[in-house]
């Protein structure tokens, strides 16, 4: 693929806010709340706390500013960011059984915005079985799709397509909202042939392949256009929406950058539960405490989140006594039921040149392109390229034959995604153009962790993801793979584009099929559960429905490991409902009633 040359720029002053560099900086480090981590869900957390001007919020976020990383606002060169282990924890993972012993990376960000700051932008609530067996498993029903609605509509600000397209029957006006704060957009029509070809698949196989206008609706199932956290061209991170001007120009709202937490201390105990004072953090070598005198929040993600409390003493006491480090709170499930959704792709080399190939093997149309970008933030890079997604059941019938229980949230949810995309998901045999289709099975079985194996806090963390180590995940891969091939055998749009797969699937048999699946799949990257919220007298899990650690007092974990499942979609929507409504429970606790 087309690598761009260096194009991070730095500035080494800022014009305005409160974002420091430097902990010198600070006026002081004893604040109301301490928010850990500045990505998708803390810079939520941080922007709602201090809408209440007798709160003080201080985020520690442990890596870069984000000002100015071109790589990162700029849509179309998400994967070229992607390949910048600057911005990257470099976290260590392990070989994985389900996948030949291969290793994966398990991508996080080191940003200010996290992982919304190098996500692939795409815009999915998931189904509205998602949030009600959320509610029906922590006996919360706060945490249903209804109840939830009003805070998708706090975080989202429809916004309009960079080429004002008319956008009617692409979307449902209805179940969005344009008050919100983060972008939320359709994309421009940059690939109209691809597209058409995509969407004239409902009309041919409307049983199979249904229209869908709004993805977003809680009723995900068919296919429809692509909505992502895209605004004016420009990549809407938790950074730069909850962290705008308007926002963090607010005096009680600091943000400390390069400030990595290694644990939480000054602990007590009150009223048979465990407190902190705060939280220890290190920067430039040396080692601070910044005092948190109503709440600590943990925002530090799936991986962060269940470290830092691994290394605070709050884990399996097993894990921790073998490493040295003493219980606090004995909660076995810290770090455990890790679950990522597994992608592979197929791939096809079309009859067009209508691909994202024109752009990124033609350094003339690059540049044409950036330079367009650079103008008005208009034109091809002002989108990345999937422009649809499909959501697909399985009979249950398919379920039972084969001696399986439906993994599915509910009959409204989907089993597999399909996202449809003019350009490659590998690497293009030379002067081809190619599509493909990523596919991803959303209610995998198989469970990994993360876990510690140092009693050093700066180590990393050791995640595993645990891919494919059940069947019915495989099963399910090898029926989405099937549900393509049919699609492009049987629509007579895709006759004469299509002209040959670039991958091998051999005789299409289950073997091959698997064989495919273990040897290329890579992961979503939507790791979560591994705090997860449980009812509040649950023999497991690790928050309470209000987000409260369980055995603790003013220490919460507010960000995707708290997801007692993963959802049917793309997770970044759902961490930010779950940073506004644990936003919410933490006013409410602290605040005027
Ligand atoms: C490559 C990639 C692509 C993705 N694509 C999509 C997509 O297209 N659509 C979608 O919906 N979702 C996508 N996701 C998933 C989605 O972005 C995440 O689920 C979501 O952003 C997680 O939010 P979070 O707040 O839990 O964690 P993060 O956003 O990761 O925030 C955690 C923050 O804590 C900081 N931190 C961690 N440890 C410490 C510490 N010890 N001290 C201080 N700070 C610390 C981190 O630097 C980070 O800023 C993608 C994820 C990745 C990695
Ligand atoms: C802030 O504190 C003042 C003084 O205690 C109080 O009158 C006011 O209601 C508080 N405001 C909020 C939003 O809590
Ligand atoms: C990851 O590795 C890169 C390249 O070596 C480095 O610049 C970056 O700081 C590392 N990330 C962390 C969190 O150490
Ligand atoms: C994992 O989650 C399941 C519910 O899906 C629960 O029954 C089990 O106890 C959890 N395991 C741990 C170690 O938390
Ligand atoms: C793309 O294909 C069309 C039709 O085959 C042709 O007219 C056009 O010149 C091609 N464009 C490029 C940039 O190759
Ligand atoms: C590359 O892009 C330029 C500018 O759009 C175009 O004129 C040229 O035909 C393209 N070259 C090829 C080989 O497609
Ligand atoms: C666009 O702007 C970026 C950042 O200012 C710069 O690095 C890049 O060279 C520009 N590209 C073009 C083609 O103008
Ligand atoms: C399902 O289970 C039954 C009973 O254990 C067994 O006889 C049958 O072969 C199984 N079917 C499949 C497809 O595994
Ligand atoms: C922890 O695991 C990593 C990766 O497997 C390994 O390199 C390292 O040596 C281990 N450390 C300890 C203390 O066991």
């Amino acid at each position: 693929m087309f690598v761009a040359a260096v194009l991070v720029l730095t500035y080494l002053t800022r014009c305005s806010g409160k974002i420091y560099e430097d902990v010198s900086q600070l006026p002081g480090l004893s604040y109301d709340f301490i928010v850990v981590g500045g990505g998708t869900a803390g810079n939520v957390v941080a922007n709602r706390l201090t809408e209440n001007p007798n709160f003080s919020v201080l985020v520690l976020e442990a890596g870069l500013s984000n000002e100015g990383v071109v790589d990162s606002i700029v849509p179309f060169l998400l994967e070229d960011f992607l390949q910048q282990p600057t911005y990257e924890w470099n976290y260590t993972s392990v070989p994985q059984a389900g996948l030949n012993g291969r290793n994966v990376a398990n991508l996080k960000a080191f940003i200010l915005g996290g992982c919304s700051a190098h996500n692939g932008m795409v815009y999915t609530r998931g189904a509205m079985d998602d949030y009600d067996r959320f509610a029906a498993v922590t006996g919360d029903p706060g945490w249903s799709w209804n109840n939830l609605l009003p805070f998708f509509f706090k975080n989202e600000k429809w916004t309009p397509p960079v080429d004002h397209h008319d956008t009617r029957g692409q979307f449902n006006p209805s179940v969005h909202s344009s008050e919100g704060i983060n972008s939320v957009s359709l994309s421009a029509l940059t690939w109209p042939e691809f597209s058409h070809h995509v969407i004239q698949s409902t009309k041919e196989l409307p049983n199979d392949w249904p229209f869908n206008v709004d993805m977003n609706s809680g009723k995900p199932l068919g296919l429809g256009w692509i909505q992502s956290t895209i605004g004016g061209g420009k990549r809407s991170s938790s950074a730069a929406s909850y962290l705008g001007p308007e926002f963090i120009t607010r005096g009680n709202l600091h943000v400390l950058l390069h400030a990595q937490v290694s644990k939480l201390v000054n602990s007590n105990r009150v009223n048979g539960k465990i407190t902190f004072g705060g939280v220890e953090f290190a920067q430039g070598g040396a080692l601070f405490t910044a005092k948190a005198t109503k709440e600590i929040i943990l925002s530090a993600g799936s991986v962060g989140t269940p470290n830092i409390l691994l290394h605070s003493g709050i884990g399996s006491q097993k894990t921790l006594s073998h490493l040295g480090i003493s219980t606090l709170l004995d909660l076995p499930s810290v770090g455990q039921n890790a679950t990522d959704h597994p992608v592979f792709g197929l791939g096809w080399t079309v009859n067009s040149n209508q691909t994202q190939e024109s752009i990124t093997q033609n350094t003339t149309r690059f540049n044409e392109a950036f330079a367009e970008w650079n103008r008005s933030h208009t034109g091809p890079f002002t989108s990345e390229t999937t422009t649809q997604l499909a959501w697909l059941r399985l009979d249950n019938q398919m379920f039972t034959s084969n001696n399986f229980t439906d993994p599915s949230p509910g009959p409204d949810a989907p089993h597999i995604e399909f996202a449809f995309s003019p350009g490659t998901l590998g690497s293009t045999p030379p002067g081809s153009h190619t599509i493909s289709v990523g596919i991803a099975v959303l209610h995998p079985l198989s469970r990994g962790s993360v876990t510690i194996n140092s009693s050093n806090p700066f180590a990393s963390p050791i995640i595993d993801a645990g891919f494919l180590l059940e069947d019915l995940d495989i099963f399910t891969g090898r029926e989405g793979i099937r549900k393509v091939l049919k699609l492009f055998n049987q629509a007579p749009t895709w006759q004469g584009y299509l002209v040959a797969p670039t991958m091998d699937l051999e005789d299409h048999s289950d073997d091959a099929l698997d064989a495919y699946i273990r040897s290329t799949m890579f992961p979503a990257y939507h790791l979560v559960s591994t705090a997860a919220m449980s009812a509040k007298n649950a023999g497991y899990g690790v928050v309470d429905p209000d987000l409260l650690v369980k055995g603790a007092s003013g220490l919460r974990i507010i960000d995707a490991s708290v997801m007692p499942f993963v959802i049917s979609g793309h997770t970044q929507a759902a961490t930010y409902v779950i940073a506004e409504r644990g936003a919410d429970l933490v006013k409410k606790a602290w605040g005027p009633k």
